[in-house]
C-alpha cells in the first residue's frame, strides 16, 4: 500500500502545482520573468494565444522541452526547440536575463542552454503571432529571434538566409538532431541531405535538389504571410517552391516542416476547426524517400505508405535502437571467413520483393536461382544474394538502400547459420508484481504512449480518484495515532535516536528550538527535534509538557509520536510531512493553485482554533508563520512546535528578553506592556493569510529602491484603494474567485488589527472564512502607526 500511495503521489504532484506567468496578455514578457518545468504549467502567449512558449513532455514522463507550439491546437504542435531538443528534469527553468537572454537551466542552476551571448540590454522578450519569440533592445532592435535559429519548421514571414538549415529531429518524439537536413548552401543552391552520424557533420549527400540544379543564385528562402514558400534568387526574381494556387485560401494555420523521415513537407490546418482534425499536407518532397535510399538506416527495408516511409528489419536483423525503426538493423549472424567452416552449417530465408541495390560486390549472369544459392553459400563473404531476371548479385553487410516494392519481381536469398537463433516459445521472464503495482505500471506505460491531450485527461481522472484515497488515508489514520497517544508516550533513549536518524545526518530544517533531523522507526519515515535550550532544572515539568502535548490530536496539529530525555539530551519525534513547509510552498518559483491555498488557510486556522480552545489546557502558539506550518502527502496543513512555548521556559509575563517569535509576524502587544492572550497568534494568523492570498513574504522589500514595506500596510492600501490584482500579483485565478479573495483579505485585515480586542477569535475567523457569517468592513489595521 505505502508503495502505491508513493507512485500515486508522484502523479497528483504533476496536478498540484498551477504556475504564474509573469506575462501581460500582450505578449510581451518582462525580464526577469521566468518558467519552471511543471506539468501543465502556463506558458507565455502570443497576443491572439495562438502560439505559447514553454515547457511541454513530449514523452509524457518527468522530462520537459523548452519549446514554442500552437497552443490553440489539441495537439500543441511544436514548431520550435533549442538545437538538439535538450530535455530537462522537472524544476528546471527558462528565464529571461538582461544582456543574457533566454537562458535554460537545470534545477540545480547549471546552464543548459541560452540564446545569445550578446551584452546588449534587452527591453523585453515577445511571443509573437507570427511564432516567433523576439529579445527586443531599448531602441526597438532585435537581439535575438527564435525565427533566426530554426529547428525543423518554418513559419509564414520567416526567412532562411544563405547557408541556414532546418535539421530534422530524430523521431516523432526524440527531438536531438535527426539525420536529415534542408540547407541553402552558402553557394546559392537549395538541398535536401544527410548528415554524418558519427561526426554530426553534413556530408553534403543530398537526396533531393530542388529543382535548381546549376542554379546558384539562391540568395534567401521566403515562407510568405499568406503561405508560400520560394527562394529569393541575387537578380531578385523568384523560384516557386510551393506550386501556383496549391495553398488553400482562407483561416488557416501553415508550416513546412522536415520530419523525422526526411521527408519536407507543407501543412496546413484550419484554424476554427471545431471537429478533430488533423494537419494536411500542401506538397512534400521527395515523393519517394525509399527511391533515394535514404528512407531507412543500414541492413533496414523501406516500404512506401502514402508518400511516407515504413522501415522494418528482415527476418535475422533486429533493430539497434528499438525506439527508433527507420534506424540501422544489427544481424544476428554474420559471415566470417575463419577457418573450418562448412558449407552444410548455413541455409537461407528467402523474401521476395525486397532488394538492396548498391550493395553488391559480384554478379553473375546468366544464373539461376540454384547456382545463385549456392555461389553465396560457399563464399564466405557472402551475406545475402539476390536473384532478379536470371541475374545473381551478392552482398556483403552491410546492406543499404533496402527497398521494399511489390512490384519488383525480385528474389533475397538471406544467409543464416544453422541452429543459431531463439528457440520458439520462451519470452522474457518478468519479476513478479504485485496486482495493483502491475497496474500502476501498466497506467504509466499508458501515459507514457499517449497523447499530450489524452495524458492531461487521464491525469485528471488519476488525481480525482488520488483525492480519493487521500481522503481515505486521512480518515483511517486519526483514530489509530489517537489510541496510541491515550497510553503514555513512548520513550526513546538518546542512542536509539542516533540510530533512527543515521547519526543526525538529514537536517530537515532549524527553527527557533533547535534542529530537525529526518528519521526512520520501525520503517516510517519520522522528524526529529533536537531541542537546544531546555533549561537545566526543567526535567520533571518536561514530561509533564511533552505529556500534554502528546494529548492533543487534530487533524491540522503535527502529532507527536516519542520523545528523550536521556542526560541533557531532549528530542522531540513527530510524524514526517512529506511536502515540507508552507514558505517552502508558498514562496518557490511556482504559485500553487489559489483552491488548494485557500483551502491551506482554512485548515490552519482550524487547528489553532484546536489550540485555543478546544483542547484540555488551553495552548498559546506565539509563534505562527510560514515556515512552522508543514503539509502532508495531501497537502493538508499542520501546525508545528506548539507547546514549545510553554516547554521552553518562556516568561509568559514576558520581560523584554521574553519577546518570542519573528519579526514581521509580531502583534504589537509583544512590545507593550500589556498581557499576551491568544490574540497575539490571531494576529500572526491574519499576517499568514495575507501572505497565503498574496505569495508575498511579510516583509515586501520594492524590487529597485530598497524601500520595505510592511506587507500588513501593503494589504490595507491595496484593499482599501481596490487594488487587489496589485495585491495578488494578477493571479487571475484567485480574482476569478473574487468574493472568497475579499472575504479572506478582509478577515486578515480583522486579524492584523493593531488592537487586540478588536481581533475575532479563531472560532468567529473560521465561521467568517467558511461563509457562515458576513464580515464588516475592517478598520485600518494600524491608526496609530507603529515602528519597530
Ligand atoms: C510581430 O509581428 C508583426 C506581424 O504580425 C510585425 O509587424 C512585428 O514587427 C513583429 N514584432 C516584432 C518585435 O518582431
Ligand atoms: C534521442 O536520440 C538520441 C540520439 O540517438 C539518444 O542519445 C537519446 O537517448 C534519445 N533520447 C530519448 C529520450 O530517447
Ligand atoms: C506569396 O507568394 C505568392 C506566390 O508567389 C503570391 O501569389 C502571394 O501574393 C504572396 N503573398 C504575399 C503576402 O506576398
Amino acid at each position: 500500500m505505502a508503495a502505491e500511495i508513493s507512485l500515486l503521489l508522484c502523479f497528483l504532484t504533476i496536478f498540484v502545482h498551477c504556475v504564474a506567468a509573469q506575462q501581460t496578455n500582450n505578449g510581451s514578457v518582462s525580464v526577469g520573468a521566468l518558467l519552471t518545468a511543471v506539468p501543465d504549467a502556463k506558458p507565455w502567449l502570443s497576443p491572439s494565444g495562438e502560439f505559447a512558449l514553454g515547457f511541454q513532455q513530449p514523452q509524457g514522463n518527468d522530462s520537459f522541452l523548452l519549446s514554442i507550439w500552437y497552443d490553440k491546437i489539441p495537439d500543441k504542435t511544436i514548431i520550435w526547440y533549442p538545437k538538439d531538443g535538450p530535455l530537462v528534469p522537472r524544476g528546471s527553468k527558462v528565464e529571461l536575463i538582461n544582456r543574457r537572454g533566454l537562458v535554460l537551466s537545470d534545477p540545480q542552476g547549471r546552464e543548459i542552454w541560452t540564446s545569445a551571448s550578446n551584452s546588449d540590454d534587452i527591453a523585453y522578450g515577445l511571443m509573437n503571432d507570427t511564432g516567433n519569440f523576439v529579445l527586443v533592445a531599448s531602441d526597438s532592435s532585435r537581439i535575438w529571434e527564435s525565427f533566426g535559429y530554426p529547428a525543423d519548421t518554418m513559419l509564414p514571414t520567416q526567412i532562411l538566409m544563405k547557408g541556414g538549415e532546418l535539421e530534422s529531429k530524430k523521431s516523432r518524439t526524440n527531438f536531438s538532431v535527426g539525420r536529415f537536413q534542408l540547407r541553402l548552401r552558402p553557394q546559392g543552391d537549395l538541398i535536401l541531405h544527410t548528415v554524418d552520424r558519427f561526426i554530426g557533420d553534413s556530408n553534403d549527400d543530398s537526396y533531393y535538389n530542388f529543382g535548381f540544379i546549376d542554379d546558384d543564385s539562391g540568395e534567401r528562402v521566403i515562407f510568405n504571410a499568406t503561405g508560400y514558400l520560394y527562394i529569393l534568387r541575387t537578380d531578385g526574381t523568384r523560384f516557386d517552391l510551393t506550386p501556383r494556387n496549391a495553398v488553400p485560401s482562407g483561416n488557416y494555420y501553415h508550416r513546412a516542416t522536415l520530419d523525422s523521415d526526411g521527408v519536407f513537407t507543407q501543412y496546413y490546418y484550419p484554424k476554427d476547426s471545431t471537429n478533430d482534425t488533423d494537419w494536411k499536407v500542401v506538397w512534400l518532397v521527395p515523393t519517394d524517400i525509399c527511391e533515394t535510399g535514404k528512407g531507412c538506416g543500414l541492413n533496414n527495408v523501406c516500404s512506401l505508405d502514402d508518400n511516407r516511409s515504413t522501415c522494418e528489419c528482415p527476418q535475422g536483423f533486429s533493430l539497434v535502437d528499438p525506439n527508433y525503426s527507420h534506424g540501422d538493423c544489427e544481424p544476428k549472424f554474420v559471415p566470417s571467413c575463419e577457418a573450418g567452416f562448412s558449407e552444410e552449417q548455413f541455409d537461407f530465408t528467402e523474401l521476395n520483393n525486397i532488394d538492396w541495390p548498391n550493395s553488391d560486390y559480384a554478379s553473375t549472369k546468366p544464373s539461376n536461382e540454384e547456382n545463385c544459392k549456392s555461389s553465396c553459400l560457399k563464399d564466405c563473404f557472402c551475406a545475402v544474394a539476390i536473384y532478379r531476371d536470371s541475374q545473381c548479385w551478392k552482398k556483403r553487410l552491410p546492406l543499404s538502400n533496402g527497398r521494399k516494392d511489390p512490384s519488383r519481381v525480385v528474389k533475397a536469398f538471406l544467409k543464416f547459420r544453422k541452429g543459431t537463433g531463439h528457440p520458439p516459445g520462451i519470452s522474457p521472464v518478468f519479476p513478479r508484481e504485485s496486482k495493483s503495482r502491475r497496474s500502476l505500471i501498466i497506467i504509466g506505460k499508458a501515459l507514457l504512449s499517449t497523447s499530450v491531450f489524452v495524458n492531461a485527461v487521464l491525469i485528471a481522472v488519476f488525481c480525482f480518484g488520488f483525492f480519493q484515497i487521500c481522503k481515505l488515508k486521512s480518515r483511517t489514520t486519526y483514530p489509530g495515532s489517537s489510541k496510541a497517544v491515550e497510553t503514555t508516550l513512548p520513550r526513546f533513549t538518546y542512542q536509539e535516536l542516533v540510530i533512527a536518524t543515521d547519526g543526525f545526518k538529514d537536517v530537515l530544517g532549524k527553527g527557533a528550538f533547535g534542529v530537525v533531523y529526518k528519521g526512520v522507526i520501525e520503517t516510517k519515515p519520522v522528524a526529529v527535534k533536537k531541542l537546544d535550550t531546555v533549561e537545566q532544572h526543567a526535567q520533571k515539568e518536561f514530561k509533564i509538557e511533552v505529556n500534554s502535548i502528546a494529548r492533543t490530536h487534530h487533524k491540522n496539529l503535527v502529532q507527536i509520536l516519542g520523545y528523550c530525555d536521556d542526560g541533557d539530551q531532549r528530542l522531540l519525534i513527530y510524524e514526517y510531512m512529506s511536502n515540507g513547509t508552507l514558505a517552502f510552498y508558498l514562496f518557490g518559483d511556482v504559485r500553487p493553485c489559489w483552491k488548494q491555498r485557500s483551502s491551506i488557510v482554512v485548515g490552519i486556522a482550524r487547528g489553532l482554533s484546536y489550540l485555543h480552545e478546544e483542547c484540555s489546557a488551553q495552548i498559546i502558539h506565539c509563534d505562527i508563520k510560514p515556515q512552522n506550518i508543514l503539509l502532508d502527502d495531501c497537502y493538508n496543513p499542520k501546525i508545528a512546535d506548539f507547546g514549545l512555548a510553554k516547554l521552553l521556559k518562556i516568561n509568559e509575563s514576558r520581560t523584554h528578553t521574553g519577546i518570542r517569535g519573528t519579526k514581521g509576524y509580531l502583534a504589537p502587544e509583544w512590545f507593550r506592556n500589556t498581557p499576551v492572550t491568544v490574540n497575539v497568534d490571531v494576529y500572526s494568523f491574519g499576517v499568514l493569510l495575507l501572505q497565503i492570498i498574496s505569495c508575498r513574504k511579510s516583509v515586501v522589500f520594492e524590487n529597485d529602491n530598497e524601500d520595505m514595506e510592511v506587507l500588513t500596510d501593503l494589504a490595507w492600501d491595496c484593499y482599501h484603494e481596490g487594488r487587489l490584482d496589485e495585491f495578488v500579483k494578477n493571479d487571475l485565478e484567485a480574482l476569478n474567485d473574487y468574493k472568497k479573495l475579499v472575504t479572506f483579505l478582509m478577515v486578515g485585515l480583522w486579524c492584523v488589527q493593531e488592537d487586540p480586542s478588536s481581533r475575532p477569535a479563531m472560532r468567529k475567523v473560521i465561521q467568517m472564512l467558511e461563509g457562515e457569517v458576513g464580515v464588516n468592513e475592517p478598520p485600518c489595521p494600524s491608526p496609530f502607526s507603529v515602528t519597530y
